[in-house]
């Protein structure tokens, strides 16, 4: 049986419903020994910022059990650096490009896509990710403020006709909301989640472990939380979802497109098998072989609750 994994988010067409998360999957460069990168739905780089970042103080990674926190604090090349040294490797692949942007403030984002415009026709889609905090309004993450995702969506839609995803924090009461938000500022597509606050202690030295005190929340431990935000999310608005948290297995993109997600992201899963994204590519071909199912699409949003 010819098995079809392609998956249509609104103009955006995947080949298969995998795409690694940003964060997780440097500029898809540092991968391309362990994947076959084209035989991926898709990469989304690292959050790209208006200047160089170094980061947060050390540690900013720390196992936990079923999962990691990072508080790598979007340490990046910068948007100029990222044009000059990166984009001509990701201009080389077949799979579809993703560029994540963050920064302090909106006209930060606002100068990352004008600056991104001049590499725009090798680019498939833009992720913006809003945990960020808002240094202009007092630091608050813009993305826990449905009048600033509004503000932040409009703004970047009136800078590109191409598909604008929103990246949605889950450290918030009512995710609907947000994505409501990101709607009607113009969003073509959500993607959720980012991580959940955590933290982790040292109880010797009677410390937190990360410089920051808290940090971001990931892995297999999350997936629960993170299906139920896309189930949330997909009573509240008729826009893609792109699922994310703790895949690392076929199954697990199942259940996330079965909620109602069209696609997902593949995160903390790489720091353990560096080649799983691929892998879970060629499970779900096996899965759906198994199931007897020839369209993966059928499955998108087809939970029964009742
Ligand atoms: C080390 C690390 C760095 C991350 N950096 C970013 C980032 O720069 N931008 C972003 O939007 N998300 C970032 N994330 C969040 C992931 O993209 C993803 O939303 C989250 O980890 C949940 O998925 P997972 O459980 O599969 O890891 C990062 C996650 C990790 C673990």
């Amino acid at each position: 049986m010819e098995i079809d994994l392609s998956v249509d988010l609104g103009s955006l067409n995947l080949a298969n419903p995998v795409l690694t998360a940003s964060g997780t999957f440097g500029y898809a460069q540092e991968f391309s020994e362990f994947v076959n990168l084209n035989r991926l739905g898709g990469v989304v780089t690292k959050s790209i910022t208006r200047y160089p970042r170094p980061g947060n103080p050390p540690h900013r990674i720390v196992e936990v059990s079923c999962g990691m926190l990072n508080s790598i604090g979007l340490a990046n090349v910068g948007v100029d650096a990222f044009i000059r040294e990166k984009m001509p490797f990701l201009r080389t692949l077949q799979c579809r490009k993703i560029v994540n942007i963050a920064g302090e403030c909106i006209e930060d984002y606002v100068a990352v896509l004008e600056k991104l415009a001049s590499v725009e026709e090798d680019i498939d889609a833009y992720e913006v990710n809003l945990s960020c905090p808002n240094v202009k309004e007092g630091g608050r993450t813009f993305g826990k403020d449905p009048e600033q995702v509004f503000k932040m969506t409009r703004a970047l839609r009136q800078m590109t006709g191409k598909p604008l995803i929103v990246k949605l924090t889950p450290n918030v009461s009512d995710i609907g909301e947000l994505g409501k938000a990101a709607e009607e500022g113009g969003a073509d597509i959500l993607s959720a989640v980012n991580t959940f606050v955590g933290l982790a202690v040292d109880v010797e030295r009677r410390r937190p472990i990360l410089g920051t005190v808290t940090g971001g929340f990931s892995g297999p431990a999350i997936k629960p939380l993170a299906l139920a935000k896309v189930w949330e999310l997909r009573q509240a608005v008729d826009l893609p979802i792109i699922g994310i948290g703790g895949i690392f297995r076929a199954n697990d993109v199942l259940e996330f497109l079965l909620v109602g997600a069209s696609a997902v992201q593949v995160g903390t899963a790489n720091f353990v098998d560096p080649s799983i994204s691929e892998k879970i590519v060629d499970e779900l071909e096996q899965s759906c072989r198994r199931m007897g199912i020839s369209r993966i699409r059928d499955l998108i949003g087809a939970l029964e609750t009742t």
